[in-house]
């Protein structure tokens, strides 16, 4: 998987859909917070972080990967931008030398599948400060088959077998200890695009399912999606489907 985050890391940016609900959630769960110390676990090229600190003018954030070329894309992004309130950490979540009790919030965008969850969960509750946010975004494997690869992409749900079940994840945080899950909020998106965009993504391997497939595997199934897309939509420049994703909200009880 390391391989596929380096091939793809200079595009990732622009081939993925950011969405701002999950950034405006957290900006107001935090509204007034002033000084703010927090770690994007998994930030990839660090589209996430970026909205992270332009919404909370107050927060130092450590953007952490376990890929170098992520954190290259990332760290080149902000220089041109003038973002200066970061640092990065090259290191998986399993290895992440965080100290205990030193951080107001933990994030992690749509990567926790990535990760051994309970050493995550383990992570996050002991470098979180007593009364330190923790937040979760990422999609289950119910809600990834209502995108239109889930729905359309053959091969695409037999592949992804990495995403998490949302009463797994309950669990898992409930089992670590010293965390309480105050909500599951979810963010629906109406999404439209044309069937161009859609393949331009696919060939990009814009979801890292996509690197699981053989050369020979993708390549049919990659034929087989525009046909069905052309038959199942009258208009191919106006594909519409619902994708969805939920935001964990976690809390760092009192030691
Ligand atoms: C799907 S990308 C998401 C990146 C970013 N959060 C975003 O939403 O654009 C997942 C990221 O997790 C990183 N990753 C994978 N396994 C990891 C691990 N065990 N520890 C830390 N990061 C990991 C990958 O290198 C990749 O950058």
């Amino acid at each position: 998987m390391d391989a596929h985050f380096s091939r793809v890391a200079n595009l990732y940016t622009d081939v993925r859909r950011t969405d701002r609900g999950p950034v405006d959630f957290i900006r107001d769960v935090l509204d007034g917070a002033g000084r703010i110390t927090g770690t994007d676990i998994g930030c990839g090229s660090g589209r996430y972080s970026a909205l992270l600190l332009e919404c909370l003018e107050g927060l130092f954030l450590t953007c952490a990967d376990a890929n170098q070329s992520m954190l290259d894309e990332l760290t080149r992004s902000f220089n041109d931008i003038h973002i200066e309130r970061f640092k990065t950490v090259h290191a998986r979540v399993e290895d992440l030398d965080l100290e205990d009790g030193s951080l107001d919030c933990v994030f992690s965008f749509n990567a926790v599948h990535h990760f051994d969850f309970p050493v995550f969960t383990t992570t996050m509750r002991d470098c979180l400060k007593p009364g330190g946010h923790g937040f979760v975004y990422t999609r289950t494997p119910e809600m990834n088959s209502q995108t239109i690869w889930g729905r359309y992409f053959p091969g695409f749900l037999e592949k992804e077998t990495r995403l998490y079940h949302r009463a797994q994840m309950e669990t898992w945080f409930e089992e670590v200890g010293g965390l309480e899950l105050i909500a599951i909020e979810q963010f629906p998106y109406p999404r439209q695009c044309g069937i161009d965009e859609l393949l331009w993504q696919a060939r990009n391997h814009h979801y890292s399912t996509f690197s699981l497939f053989s050369d020979d595997e993708f390549k049919n199934s990659l034929t087989v999606f525009e046909d069905s897309l052309r038959r199942h939509f009258t208009n191919p420049s106006a594909i519409a489907w619902f994708d969805e994703n939920i935001m964990l909200h976690l809390r760092r009880l009192d030691a």
